[in-house]
């Protein structure tokens, strides 16, 4: 199947969403490749923390987003053989990535290796931009949303979860301060890509939403 033809199920939304959660199950449902953009922007996050790049250089973080030694295996991400699937979700690591994603060079970077994932028999992309830049022609598109709050709450959960320490209402300015950054950056902001159906999944169970989602996509594939 040429790969202009293996169809992408584009999931964009604001940080903690719940769209790596949705956009993974709907991966498993339907037997589809996964692509969760954010991991890369995290990982050359990571590695400039760990090699005290200046956060303020565009081109050394760049070069460092283009040789990026990463793989995903299973469920474990892993970065120049060491695994970090539990590493790239620290705070830090999450604010230094929206930082960085505001430059046009680390974006550029990035790009062959989000469309390489484009594998039969589906992909299914999770980030900000699938939509509206690195898949503009994706069969279904959809915009997952959720309030603040919620959003706060679910990210307190995951990182008490994984071991890390929370405070609700340092998330909740954090939060606010990097939808700011994703909103209003001038490339590639958050936004719902044309076409996107938006889904509000403030008072919705995953398991809703994945349902949404399929329901969608049989409407298409119909
Ligand atoms: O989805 P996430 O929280 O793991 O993403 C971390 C940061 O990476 C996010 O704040 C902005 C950036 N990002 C981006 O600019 N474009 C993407 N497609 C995915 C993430």
């Amino acid at each position: 199947m040429p790969t202009s033809q293996i169809p992408v199920i584009t999931i964009d939304g604001p940080t903690a969403s719940g769209k790596g959660t949705v956009a993974h199950r709907v991966a498993d449902k339907l037997g589809f490749h996964y692509l969760d953009s954010g991991a890369l922007y995290r990982l050359t996050a990571l590695s400039a923390l760990r090699r005290d790049t200046d956060l303020t250089d565009e081109h050394a973080l760049a070069k460092l987003a283009e040789h990026l030694q990463c793989s995903f295996q299973g469920g474990a991400i892993v970065l120049s053989q060491e695994n970090v699937t539990d590493a790239i979700r620290a705070e830090e690591v999450g604010n230094t990535a929206s930082k960085i994603a505001t430059f046009p060079a680390v974006r550029h970077a990035l790009t062959g290796l989000q469309l390489s994932f484009r594998k039969a028999p589906g992909l299914v992309a999770d980030g900000r931009d699938m939509g509206s830049v690195i898949f503009p022609h994706a069969p279904l598109k959809v915009f997952l949303t959720a309030s603040v709050q919620a959003r706060a709450e679910r990210r307190y959960k995951q990182l008490i979860d994984k071991g890390f320490s929370a405070n609700m209402q340092d998330l909740l300015v954090d939060l606010q301060a990097r939808d700011d950054r994703d909103t209003n950056r001038t490339i590639a902001p958050l936004a719902p890509a044309d076409g996107a159906h938006v889904l509000d999944t403030s008072n919705m169970t995953a398991d809703q939403a994945v349902d949404q989602v399929l329901q969608w996509y049989a409407g298409i594939t119909k």
